[in-house]
């Protein structure tokens, strides 16, 4: 089976097809290269034996993807990683991400249907919740206004990706992560931030690397037992985990619905405040932190409730938090050559 993974030299999607390679699956990486590197490939290789095929395209450039597919034509599946992810870069160059996020999807999907190809796997967020009014949040919450361009992506891209299945044999699973961090076990592969990083732990790893003078934690006045704002925060590994699921439920013809959406966490919410402590239990560091104002946009809590994923999907994530710290850490060491 020959799997078409966008984005796959990305964070999740290089953990991803790691994961296909172990069951078997054959992979072809198409990525530009914007927010990643090319040595991921030689990465993949070291831990499963097999460099993956790699295109390096724009797919938000109609005629090159189209080029892609027509070299590719026994493609099965397609796993879409592809997009900018900045939340806040989002809020300032808005026409950047609609059209990078959004292009890029039309492109496949039109792709996908000329030549005959069904199955999709969509990267969505939890961020298309908002502050959910009851948690756990079920897949069936309302879906919130969003609250940067980024978010609104997603959620346009579900609403695409669910227009064309009702028209065409396209069927999809659209899976929303909550907090995805850590690496591989092997510290071969992570997530590579560029510049000051936004995102919560690859801040707390480059403090303690000594490239940052101290975490700012955004807010100590939630209505949270410790005052700070609350996530689901999962495994890379066991996201990774949970897209092979999904490629393997409609392959075989398992899934129930033309589009189906599944929460990607643990279903267990943890404090920043939480998360510092698993940090400096696993790494046996000591944190410079510093409390400061509530970031804007944050929400005070969201957790998900995996149930649905657990029983429909057949997956369940299996890492714990001090899991998650010490491979993030093991991954910023070995960037530092430790
Ligand atoms: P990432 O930036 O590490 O990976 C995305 C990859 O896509 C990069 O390698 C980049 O070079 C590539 N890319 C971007 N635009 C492209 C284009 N036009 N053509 C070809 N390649 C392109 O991000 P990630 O953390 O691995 O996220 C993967 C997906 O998951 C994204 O869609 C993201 O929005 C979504 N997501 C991520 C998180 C998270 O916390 N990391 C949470 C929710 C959803
Ligand atoms: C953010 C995005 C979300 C996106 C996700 C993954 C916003 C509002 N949401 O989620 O859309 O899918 O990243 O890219 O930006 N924190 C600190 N100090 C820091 C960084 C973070 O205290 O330096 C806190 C935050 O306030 C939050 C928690 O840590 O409470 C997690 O933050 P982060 O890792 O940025 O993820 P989200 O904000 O949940």
């Amino acid at each position: 089976m020959k799997i078409l993974v966008t984005g796959g030299t990305g964070y999740i999607g290089s953990h991803t097809v790691v994961e296909l390679q172990k069951k078997g699956f054959e992979v072809i990486i198409a990525d530009n290269l914007s927010n990643s590197s090319i040595d991921v490939i030689d990465s993949i290789g070291k831990i499963t034996g097999i460099k993956p095929l790699f295109e390096k395209i724009d797919l938000s450039e109609q005629e090159p993807t189209k080029d892609l597919f027509s070299h590719y034509p026994d493609l099965n599946s397609v796993i879409h990683f592809a997009a900018y992810k900045a939340v806040g870069e989002s809020v300032t160059m808005p026409l950047k991400y609609y059209q990078n996020n959004l292009c890029s999807l039309i492109n496949l999907l039109r792709e996908m249907e000329s030549h005959g190809i069904r199955d999709i796997v969509f990267s969505s967020s939890c961020t298309v919740y908002g502050q959910p009014d009851i948690l756990p949040v079920t897949e069936t919450a309302p879906i919130k206004k969003a609250a940067s361009p980024y978010g609104n992506t997603k959620q346009i891209a579900e609403e695409i990706i669910t227009d064309v299945s009702k028209v065409t044999a396209i069927q999809a699973i659209l899976l929303r992560y909550f907090n995805p961090i850590g690496a591989h076990e092997s510290a071969l592969i992570g997530e590579l931030p560029l510049g000051v990083p936004n995102n919560l732990v690859p801040y707390i790893t480059q403090t303690a690397i000594g490239k940052r003078d101290f975490l700012n934690v955004w807010g100590k006045d939630y209505h949270t037992p410790d005052g700070t704002a609350i996530r689901d925060y999962i495994h890379v590994v066991d996201l990774a985990m949970a897209h092979v699921t999904a490629i393997e439920r409609m392959l075989e013809g398992k899934n129930k619905q033309k589009v189906e959406v599944f929460n990607l966490g643990t279903g267990i919410g943890y404090s920043v405040l939480d998360v510092i402590k698993s940090f400096e239990r696993t790494s046996k560091e000591k944190l410079n932190y510093k409390f400061m104002e509530r970031r804007p946009g944050d929400v005070e809590e969201v957790w998900a409730d995996t149930e649905f994923a657990n029983r429909e999907l057949g997956w369940k994530a299996e890492r714990g938090l001090d899991e998650m710290t010490l491979s993030a850490w093991r991954w910023e060491q070995r960037l530092a050559g430790l």
